[in-house]
C-alpha cells in the first residue's frame, strides 16, 4: 500500500483538496490521508468547509493557528516533521501559496520525501505579496508541478524547471465548483439575507494591502457609499478585516450604511450561490478572479497585479488597482450591462483532480 498526505491549513485549500481526496479513492493501492496544519481554525473559515464539500475528518490536526509568519511557518514545519517521520507518505500534495504551502514543502524537501505542488507556476510578480514568496519556494523545490493555466508553463520555463517536472492539468478549484453548483443553486442564502438575483454586489477584502492601511479601508467603505445607490451590498467579512474595521474605528460608519450588509464568513456552498447570483463581484482575493470566469460573473479587482493573467485574458476579470474612482466608474458600466464578456479557460473542466492522481499514481506505483 501506497501513501499520500494532502496538507490543507487556510480556508483557499480546502475546496482544492477536496476532489483530489474523491480522485484518489478510485485507487486501491493508494491511501490518501488529510493533514490539517490549523493555520485557520475558526469554525467558518474551516469546520463548516469540510462540511459543506463532503471532505472526511482531517487524519492529522496540528492546531498551529495564527502567529507572525516566521512563528506561523515554523510551528507548521516542526509538527509536520513530527507527521511525516512517523507516517513515511510515498508523496506530500501541497495546495495554493499559503504558509502552510510553504512549510510543509521545506519540510518534505529536506526529509527527501516527495513533494507535489497544485496550482504551480503562478506569479504576481510582486514580492511584496507572502503569497509570492510562499510560490517561489514551494516551486523551486517541489518534484511535481501541476499548473492550472498557460502562465504557469511559460513562467516555470523562464525560471528553469525541467520540463518533465511540469503537468498542465488545469484547476482543481473549478472541479469543486463544476461539482457544487447545482447544490449551490438550491441554497436559500439570498432568501436568508433578503435579497433577489442579480440585485447586487458581493464584495471580499482581506489582503493587508487594502485593509490593514486605515485611509484605504476609509477609501473602500466611501467608495461602496456610493455603489449602493444601485443596490444591496453584501460583504462577508474575513477576520483579518473585521479586526482592522474595530481597530480603525470604523464600525459606527459602517453600520450607518444600511445597503451594505456584512455577514460572517460564510461557507462554501452558499457563498457559491452568492457569487452565482451577484451582478458584480469587487475582490482581493486570488480564487474568486477563477471562479468569477467561469461563472461569467463581472469581476473587479482591487490588486495592481494578478497570478492568474488568464481571467483577465480570457475571463470577466479586470484589475482596478486601488483606483477607487475606476472601480465606481466600471461598476456603472456593469450597472449599465456594459460588461466584459469572457470565455472559459482550457481545462476548467472538472476533471482536474483525475489528471493529476493518474500522474501521481503513475509515479508512486511504478
Ligand atoms: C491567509 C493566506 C492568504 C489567503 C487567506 C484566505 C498566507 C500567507 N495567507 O491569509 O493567502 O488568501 O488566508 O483566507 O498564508 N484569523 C481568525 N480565525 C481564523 C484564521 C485567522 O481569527 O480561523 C485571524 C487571526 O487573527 C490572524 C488573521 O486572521 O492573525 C490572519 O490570518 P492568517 O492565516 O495569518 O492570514 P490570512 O490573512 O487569513
Amino acid at each position: 500500500m501506497r501513501k499520500v498526505i494532502s496538507v490543507v491549513g487556510a480556508r483557499p485549500n480546502f475546496m482544492k483538496v477536496a476532489p483530489l481526496h474523491r480522485a484518489f479513492q478510485k485507487y486501491s493501492s493508494i491511501r490518501h490521508m488529510i493533514v490539517h496544519t490549523g493555520q485557520h481554525y475558526d469554525a467558518n473559515m474551516s469546520k463548516i468547509f469540510f462540511e459543506d464539500l463532503q471532505l472526511p475528518q482531517p487524519d492529522v490536526y496540528l492546531g498551529v493557528g495564527s502567529g507572525s509568519h516566521a512563528a506561523q511557518t515554523a510551528k507548521v514545519m516542526t509538527e509536520f516533521e513530527q507527521v511525516v517521520l512517523r507516517e513515511k507518505p510515498d508523496l506530500v500534495m501541497v495546495v495554493g501559496d499559503v504558509n502552510s504551502t510553504l512549510a510543509c514543502s521545506l519540510v518534505c524537501s529536506k526529509l527527501g520525501t516527495r513533494v507535489a505542488h497544485v496550482e504551480a507556476g503562478l506569479r504576481s510578480f510582486d514580492r511584496r505579496m507572502p503569497e509570492e514568496i510562499n510560490r517561489l519556494v514551494t516551486d523551486a523545490i517541489a518534484d511535481l508541478l501541476f499548473v492550472s493555466e498557460p502562465s504557469g508553463i511559460t513562467n516555470l520555463k523562464k525560471e528553469g524547471v525541467a520540463d518533465e517536472r511540469v503537468f498542465f492539468v488545469g484547476n482543481v478549484m473549478i472541479d469543486s465548483l463544476i461539482q457544487f453548483l447545482e447544490k449551490a443553486r438550491r441554497s436559500s442564502i439570498l432568501e436568508s439575507i433578503g435579497i433577489s438575483k442579480k440585485s447586487y454586489v458581493l464584495v471580499t477584502l482581506h489582503r493587508p494591502s487594502n485593509v490593514d492601511v486605515k485611509e484605504n479601508l476609509e477609501q473602500i467603505f466611501s467608495m461602496f457609499e456610493k455603489m449602493s445607490e444601485h443596490g444591496s451590498i453584501i460583504f462577508p467579512i474575513h477576520p483579518r478585516t473585521r479586526k482592522m474595521i474595530d481597530q480603525f474605528g470604523l464600525s459606527e460608519r459602517v453600520q450607518h450604511n444600511k445597503k451594505l450588509i456584512l455577514t460572517d464568513p460564510i461557507g462554501y456552498v452558499d457563498f457559491l450561490c452568492l457569487l452565482d447570483s451577484s451582478s458584480l463581484v469587487v475582490t482581493d482575493s486570488g480564487g474568486i478572479q477563477e471562479e468569477t470566469t467561469y461563472l461569467g460573473v463581472p469581476c473587479l479587482t482591487m490588486r495592481e497585479n494578478t497570478e492568474r493573467p488568464v481571467t483577465v485574458s480570457e475571463g470577466t476579470n479586470q484589475l482596478m488597482g486601488f483606483d477607487y474612482n475606476a472601480v465606481l466608474k466600471e461598476s456603472e458600466k456593469i450597472f449599465r450591462s456594459e460588461c466584459k464578456k469572457g470565455q472559459i479557460p482550457k481545462l476548467w473542466d472538472g476533471h482536474a483532480a483525475e489528471r493529476i492522481t493518474k500522474i501521481v499514481a503513475e509515479q508512486i506505483l511504478n
